[in-house]
């Protein structure tokens, strides 16, 4: 377990696997903020995360991407979504997991294929073969998580699993929710 009592929550899985969706509604429970990182880095370079690759490469993007990392594990109480990618990458994935409790939101290849539009928003997924590649490659940073939340599920129920998964790893210190 990273830390007793963890400043933040990051959200980390396959791209999906429903971080975006599961993260405002956990954020919202715990009275905490979210931060989607992607759409952070979107609004700071002023491009789609499709044309930050196209324009500027992938490498380009990862330096952008640690960058907010670092930012962000300074932050206290905020539930942060963190791009498929970002918890490969070790300096990104430590600057992430200091001071808090990751969470892998784990979700089946099936379930990835059916929820990943093929629409080139993702430059990273541009068929179905190259995601399953990829969802293979990407497994064992992903266990490199605190804890582990099937997503198969509806957001609201993968919110309430991590909400249920916290009471083991924080027990009486978890924030209470809104609803206690
Ligand atoms: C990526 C996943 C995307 C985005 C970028 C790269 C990846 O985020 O950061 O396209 O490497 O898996 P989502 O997981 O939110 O789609």
């Amino acid at each position: 377990m990273a830390h007793a009592r963890p400043d933040r929550i990051v959200l980390v899985g396959f791209m999906g696997c429903g971080k975006s969706t599961a993260g405002p509604l956990l954020a919202q429970a715990l009275g905490w903020e979210f931060r989607d990182m992607d759409r952070e880095l979107e609004r700071r370079l002023g491009l789609s995360i499709a044309d930050v690759f196209r324009r500027h490469g992938e490498p380009f993007f990862r330096l952008e991407e640690r960058r907010l990392a670092v930012e962000l594990s300074s932050v206290p109480h905020l539930v942060v979504a963190a791009g498929g990618g970002a918890f490969v990458f070790s300096e990104t994935r430590e600057a992430l997991a200091a001071g808090a409790l990751s969470c892998w939101l784990r979700c089946g290849l099936t379930t990835i294929l059916s929820r990943v539009r093929l629409d080139g928003s993702r430059p990273l997924a541009p068929d179905r073969e190259t995601i399953s590649a990829l969802f293979a490659e990407r497994e064992p940073s992903y266990r490199e998580a605190d804890i582990v939340v099937d997503a198969e599920a509806a957001p609201e129920a993968v919110a309430r699993a991590i909400i249920d998964a916290l009471d083991t790893a924080w027990g009486q210190s978890r924030p209470r929710t809104s609803a206690e």
